[in-house]
Parts: structure tokens; sequence; C-alpha cells
């Protein structure tokens, strides 16, 4: 299934094309700043939205980029609008434009969303107001709104029906709306994958799929224990799941291992300490919403925290895990190599045991581990790892991807 979404780009980013997201500078694993950037074709009115080349620019990108162009050269330096409020302007923009359905709406029009309007307590709809008044404030001068009413609607559509799309090493590249594909309901024990290339969703199967079956993804990391996921799927997306994982709760013995010590821990000490390492994971979400200048405190908070849970969690424990991969992080971000090595070995084994067969959790992990070999001259153990990345992501991207190619070319190369 192919579907070609409507996207916001992330413009602080600013490495990959404004339309179709295909990355000329990597700032991932290996930092090599340089690649392809001088290939990059520049708006020429705002100089902040940058493409692959012209047809990208305008053929494809100005009847959605021309919205923000005047207002991002009048705001300046204020322009700050969410990703999800820029995605919001567009999705009214398109509408406006093309008010019967689009190619991408043959299953799923955006306007026979879910919105669980009536479910929204006060926060979130105070959050939701927040965006409409962003989006009034930067995109008034540009088009008009619906009323207030309808604008909750569409935010909280967009809220529980829009992707966020990651490259191979899921780092952020930004949010866009792909109807059709916005039709699959959740399993945390899915049978097809999402990934992306260029402005197309693809979905692929990564299990039999019987006919009549019905087709599922997953909407959230997979990593966490039942009582965790089903939080994160009712605060996000108001449901709880029944999928088979969800009700035989199998791999949560393992996800939540505890030390084998002569003296086991008490039930109040294990629970204290899960309650701790979701403060901890909640803080640090919040943490890095303030940019990376505070990876210099974040190591010292992973550190203290692996060391406070380590007396109660085993390393294979997915709480553990969330501070190494946090801390694995923060080594790349400074370009410590052999310390993000370190924490990638540690997790790469328990990860694959805790997700799925097919996981792009995994395949990233792989990846980055491979690539940190291989920078760092161990070509054997290099190679290893990016062909189990390779196993995965031809069943999850499709054998003719573009990173695959882009990962043998690597393999080619060292
Ligand atoms: C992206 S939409 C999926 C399409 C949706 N089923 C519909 O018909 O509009 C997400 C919403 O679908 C529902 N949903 C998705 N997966 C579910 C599941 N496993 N069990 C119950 N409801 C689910 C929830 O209401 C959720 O907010
Ligand atoms: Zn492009
Ligand atoms: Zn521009
Ligand atoms: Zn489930």
């Amino acid at each position: 299934l192919h579907c070609e979404g409507d996207k916001a780009l992330e413009q602080a980013a600013q490495r990959g094309c404004g339309l179709c997201f295909i990355q000329h500078c990597r700032l991932d694993t290996m930092s090599v700043f340089s690649l392809r950037k001088e290939g990059l074709s520049k708006c020429g009115r705002c100089k902040q939205a940058f493409y692959c080349n012209v047809e990208c620019q305008v053929r494809e990108d100005w009847p959605m980029h021309k919205l923000e162009c005047s207002a991002m050269c009048a705001f300046g330096q204020s322009w700050n609008p969410s990703e999800t409020v820029r995605l919001t302007a567009r999705i009214l923009a398109k509408q406006k434009a093309h008010p019967e359905r689009t190619e991408s709406e043959k299953f799923f029009a955006v306007a026979e969303f879910e919105s669980h309007l009536d479910k929204l307590d006060n926060e979130k709809r105070e959050l939701i107001q927040n965006d409409i008044a962003a989006l009034h404030h930067f995109y008034s001068k540009h088009m008009e709104f619906p009323d207030n009413a309808a604008l909750v609607v569409l935010f909280a559509q967009v809220n529980c029906n829009g992707f966020t799309i990651e490259d191979e090493e899921l780092s952020h590249l930004g949010s866009a709306i792909f109807p059709d594909v916005a039709l699959m309901n959740h399993s945390c024990c899915p049978n097809v994958i999402v990934t992306y290339r260029g402005t197309l969703a693809e979905v692929r199967a990564v299990k039999e799929i019987e006919p009549g079956e019905e087709v599922f993804t997953s909407y959230i990391d997979l990593l966490y224990p039942t009582e965790d996921r089903n939080e994160r799927l009712r605060d996000s997306y108001f449901f709880n799941c029944d999928c088979r994982e969800c009700i035989t709760k199998e791999k949560d013995k393992e996800k939540l291992e505890i030390r084998k010590l002569d003296e086991p821990p008490s039930p109040e000490a294990v629970w204290d300490m899960i309650k701790y390492a979701r403060n901890v994971i909640e803080e640090f979400r919040r943490a890095k919403h303030y940019k990376y200048i505070l990876c210099l405190t974040l190591t010292p908070i992973c550190e203290l925290s692996l060391e406070k849970m380590g007396v109660i969690f085993e390393d294979s424990n997915v709480y553990m895990l969330h501070m190494m991969y946090q801390a694995m992080g923060v080594c790349l971000y400074m370009q410590d190599w052999e310390g993000a090595l370190r924490y990638g070995q540690k997790i790469i084994k328990p990860y694959s045991k805790h997700y799925p067969s097919y996981s792009l959790n995994v395949a990233s992990m792989w990846l980055k581990l491979g690539r940190l070999y291989m920078a760092l001259e161990n070509r054997t153990a290099g190679v290893k790892a990016l062909k189990r990345a390779i196993a995965i992501m031809e069943v999850a991207h499709g054998k003719d991807h573009p990173y695959i190619s882009e990962i043998k070319q690597e393999l080619e190369d060292h």
C-alpha cells in the first residue's frame, strides 16, 4: 500500500528535503556533517526551506510552502509554530484547494478520522487551544480558518491519526498525515510495519496474513510491559489493547527482570523502583524538549538512575535498557563513539528478545552498532551488525529501499 501524505517539516533539523525528507546531511550516528549539503536547493525568499532539487521545491512543495514563506520572513527569529500546528495548517490549505477526496483517501478520509472529542480532559483541551492560538498567530495573514469548534475537532483528529516520521536510525524527521494508512488499528504483535520512502508511506507484512484477517500496525514503542503500553495507548489513542500480548502478558516477566540475589527484594521495593523508573523516564522526556544543551547534565542523570535501579533490576530490564538507550544517544551526540558502542553492545541482545522478530527498533540498533564498529575499525563486527540490520530492513522497508542501498555501499566502502 502506498499513501502520499501531507507533511510538516522539522525546521529545526534542516538537514533534509522539506518535501520528501531525503537527507543530505547526516547528523546521526557518525555526524559526518558534510555529505551532500551543497546539492540542496534553498527557497530564495525565506532562505529557510531546503529541498533536494528544484522539482521538490517548485513543483511539489510550493503550494504548501507559500503558506509559510512570507510568514517566516515576517516573523524572523520568532517563527516557531509546533510541528502539529504546521501540519494542521497544511491540511486546512489542502482541504481548501482540493475539497474532494484526495488520492490518499481511497479508504479513509481526514473528515472520517476519529477525534475522541468527548473524551478530552481539560489538560488536553488546553493544549489544543494553545495550538489553535498559535495557528491564528502565525497563519492568519495567509489563510482563513473554520470556527473554533471545528478546529478543536481537527487538532484532536490529527493527534490520534497522525504519523511521526523517523529515519533509519529512528531520529525524528517530522510529522505527516497518511489517511489510508491511518485506517489500521493497533496491536502489540503487529502483522505489518509502516516505513517511508520520499513522500510515500509504505505498509509491508512482517507475518503471514490469512485472507479476512485484520491488518494491525503498532502505534507505540513495544519495548515496555503491558501496563505501560496501555497507559500510553489510553492517553494518546483512548483505548485498551486486547491483543494476544496484552492478554497473556507473556513478555512482562522478562521485561521487568529482577536481580537474583541471596535475599530477594520485597515486592514493595520492586514496585517503588518501577515507579521511580517511570518517573525518571517522564522527567527525561520533558528535559529533552529543552534541547540538547542539557546533554551535559543528562549523562549523570542516566548513570545515577542506572546505578540506583541496578540494585534491583537486571541489565535486561526494560527500564535499565531505556536509560542505557538515552545514555547512548547522549554519547552519540557528544561524538563519544566508544561510549556509545559500550551501551549499544549491552542493549542489543535483550532488545532482540523483548521486541517482535521484525522491529525497526532492533534494526536501527544493529545499524548504529554496525556504523560505530566500522568507524572504530572493527570491520568483522561491523559487517556482521550491518547485515543483521539489512536482514530486518529487507522485510520492513523492501529490498529496493534507498536506505538498504546506502548500507550496502557502506559495506563496500570499508
Ligand atoms: C488511527 S485510528 C484507526 C482507525 C479507527 N479504527 C477508525 O475507524 O477511525 C486510531 C483509533 O482507532 C481505535 N483503535 C485502534 N486500535 C485499536 C484496538 N486495538 N482496539 C480498540 N480500538 C482501537 C482507537 O479509537 C484509536 O484512537
Ligand atoms: Zn526532496
Ligand atoms: Zn520560502
Ligand atoms: Zn496489545
